[in-house]
């Protein structure tokens, strides 16, 4: 599977919803997480990331914390499919080491 990890927090650009074939993205408050029992681990989603936040249960970024925050709030949280209008100040936030503690649900 696919990863969102910490660069999504605050700057929720949701380019990546637009793409992906199987529409398994899920909305929370300030970020996107991806269902890992949907992911069909095509990596489409990667390059159109602006923050560069989706990354493959293969890379280091995607760390076991990361996964398991992406498999609990996907099972809670809205489907999305559609991209909206992102946070005011995203671009001011990209690139923000260790956003965790911005996180809301
Ligand atoms: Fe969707 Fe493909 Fe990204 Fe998985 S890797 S979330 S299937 S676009
Ligand atoms: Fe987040 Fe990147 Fe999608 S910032 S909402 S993973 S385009």
């Amino acid at each position: 599977t696919y990863v969102v990890t910490d660069n999504c927090i605050k700057c929720k650009y949701m380019d990546c919803v637009e793409v992906c074939p199987v529409d398994c993205f899920y909305e929370g408050e300030n970020m996107l997480v991806i269902h890992p029992d949907e992911c069909i681990d095509c990596g489409v989603c990667v390059p159109e990331c602006p923050a560069e936040a989706i990354f493959p249960d293969t890379d280091p970024a995607a760390t076991p914390a990361w996964l398991e925050l992406n498999y609990e709030h996907a099972s809670a949280w809205p489907n999305i499919i559609h991209k909206k209008t992102p946070p005011a100040d995203a671009d001011d936030w990209n690139g923000v080491p260790g956003k965790l503690p911005h996180f809301s649900s």
